[in-house]
Formats: C-alpha cells, structure tokens, sequence
C-alpha cells in the first residue's frame, strides 16, 4: 500500500516516517497488517530521508490538484501533518488560512475523490482550546480557540468529522500535546520555549523563558507523540465511533518542573543559561491554553503518555544532546 504524508519533512514528519519505514506494514483495516510499498512525503522544503520506498515531493499542499496528483488507488493512509503553526499563522494570517484552512480542504478533497474511504490521520492541537478554561478539559469540553492557528485546527477536525459522517475517508483528529523536547532549530510555533529551555542550555548556549515559571503547559515527548500517532493509524473506525476528534493524553508540567528537570540532568550551570525575559505577546497567546486535561477516552482507547517531566528530558538527553 502507499501513503502520503503532508509535512512529511517537519520534526514529526520525519520521525514518523522512519518508524513506518522500520515497521514496513501498518495495519489500516480490520482484516491484517499490509506491506507498506511506498511513501510520500509533500512538503514546501525537501525531506532529509532517504529509501528507495519514499519519494520526497516539494510543494505547497494548498497548491490546486497537487494532492490529487500524489494520491494513488493503493493509497490506504494519509497522514496530514502539514501546518503553518501556532507563532507563524498569527503573525500571517493569510497564510495560516491558506495553508491550515483552504489546503486542508483541498486535502479532504482530494482523498474523497479517490472513492476507496481512505484513512486520513489529522494532527489538531490542543490550541482548540482557550479563554475562561474550567481547571481540567475534559472529553466534552468545548473547544473555544482564541488564536487563528487554533481556529482553523477546529475547522479541520469539524471537516474531518463531516467527511468521515459522509462515508468520503475514514478520518481521526488527535488534539496533540505541545511536544518537549524537539531537537534542532525551533520553528514558528509560539510554544518553542518549552523546548528551549531545555533543548539550549544542555548545548551550552543561553535559553530565553518568555513566560512565567508557573505557566502550566500539556506536554508530551516526541517519542510518546510518534507512538500515538501509530496508534490512531491503527485503531479500528469501530473504536472510534462517530466521535472523530480526541484529546491525547499528555503531562501537566510548570515551566519551573521542566527547569528541575533539566537541573537534574544538566546541573545548576545548565539552569543558569536560562534567562527570564516576560514577552507580554507569548504570555497573552500561551495563558489561553489549556494546561489541564482529563483523557479517560483516550487512555480506554489504548493511548499511552510519557511517565514524568524528568524522563522526557533523560529521554532528549540520551537520543539527541549526546548525539
Ligand atoms: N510539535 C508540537 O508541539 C505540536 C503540537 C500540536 C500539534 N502539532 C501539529 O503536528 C503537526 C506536525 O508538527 P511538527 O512539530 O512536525 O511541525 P513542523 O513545523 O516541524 O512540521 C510542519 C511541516 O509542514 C510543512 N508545511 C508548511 N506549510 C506547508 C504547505 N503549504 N505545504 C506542504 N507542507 C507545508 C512545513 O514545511 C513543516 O515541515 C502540525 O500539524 C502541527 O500543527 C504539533
């Protein structure tokens, strides 16, 4: 069978790639696990992967009939991860809506017409929710997303539940915790920090902390993140039920655990790197997310988050910061 992944060459783009690549099957119907033949990876910049099963496309998802052109008959699986996130599509407002809006439409579209319910993964983010939180989101809290970047996720989930309603794909939407610790250059996400000031001092370079040390953020690892987005690949349509869109479980954390964390592994010189520099910008957008969450769907469904803070920042330290 074939896939296409949208924001094939992005840091979960990659990673999770190159399990799919490892695993070589993927089950994505009821009766077995099927070979995976071929991979593609859409992306505006060209992925760093290289195997003789993934060709790396370059180009613009809302690109009219681009998808199409990429999608095959033997196309079991879509995994669209391509987005213009948080920091960038607030600062762009046509573009988050080109990108995040009109090309997750043209994605659905596309998917539709290839008339064999394909399975199409959709990473929203918890950004759906914001404003006057209760203390714990919970499975029936209203998403009420207070940034554009968050708006046009809940758009694309509302359209992933729709089209999966109609019979067109079989769709799933998966709120994704901020995920810590993402190695490499940050991108325009507003929640970068929370990796910074991990990802920064273990290299030896100073950290700015935008927001103050109490803020509570939902986060997981990367390596819990590909894990679940396995999962959700290969959970059944029955399991999910008509209910498309699910909060993943995750790690309520303090900015200030994560620094006890990195105290642990890097030492005081580490956590002295950090600088606390309040960005009245960042603190605005980020104080309207949800910190909180009660996952019992996601946890009777089979999802599984990381254990605490301070494995994750082992988990970075072990994979990435020692090479
Ligand atoms: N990492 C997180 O903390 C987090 C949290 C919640 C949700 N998500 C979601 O998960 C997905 C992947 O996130 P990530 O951390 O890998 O981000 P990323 O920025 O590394 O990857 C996104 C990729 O999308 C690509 N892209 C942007 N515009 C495109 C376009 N017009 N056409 C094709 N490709 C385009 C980018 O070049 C990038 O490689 C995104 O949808 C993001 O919104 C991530």
């Amino acid at each position: 069978m074939h896939i296409l992944v949208t924001g094939g060459a992005g840091f979960l783009g990659q990673q999770l790639i190159k399990r799919l690549l490892a695993q070589g099957q993927v089950q994505v119907d009821d009766s077995a696990a099927q070979g995976i033949t071929a991979i593609t990876a859409l992306d505006v910049v060209a992925g760093a992967l290289a195997d003789p099963r993934l060709s790396n496309e370059v180009g613009d998802l809302s690109q009219p009939g681009l998808v199409a052109s990429l999608l095959r008959k033997d196309t079991r699986l879509v995994v669209h991860l391509a987005a213009v996130v948080s920091g960038s599509a607030e600062a762009d407002f046509d573009l988050g809506m080109r990108v995040n809006l009109d090309g997750t439409r043209a994605l659905l579209e596309a998917c539709r017409a290839l008339g064999t319910q394909p399975r199409v993964v959709f990473t929203s983010s918890i950004a759906v929710f914001g404003g006057d939180m209760p203390a714990v989101v919970t499975d029936i809290t209203p998403p009420t997303p207070q940034g554009s970047y968050g708006i046009q996720k809940l758009i694309g989930e509302h359209l992933v539940q729709d089209f999966s309603r109609k019979g067109f794909i079989d769709g799933r939407s998966v709120r994704v915790p901020t995920v810590v610790v993402r190695p490499g250059k940050p991108n325009g996400a507003a929640s970068g920090f929370a990796s910074g000031i991990i990802r920064e001092p273990l290299a030896g370079i100073e950290a700015v902390l935008p927001v103050s040390p109490e803020t509570v953020m939902w986060l997981a690892s990367p390596a819990a993140v590909i894990g679940m987005l396995m999962h959700t690949i290969e959970l059944s349509a029955q399991a999910w039920g008509w209910h498309r869109s699910i909060n993943l479980p995750g790690l309520s954390a303090t900015m200030q655990e994560e620094l006890d964390a990195l105290r642990v592994v890097g030492g005081e010189a580490a956590v002295k790197l950090v600088k606390y520099a309040p960005d009245e910008k960042v603190m605005r957008l980020v104080n309207t997310w949800a910190g909180r969450f009660d996952t019992s769907r996601a946890l009777a469904m089979g999802y599984r988050a990381d254990a605490d803070v301070l494995s994750i920042v082992q988990g970075y330290a072990r994979e990435y910061a020692q090479g």
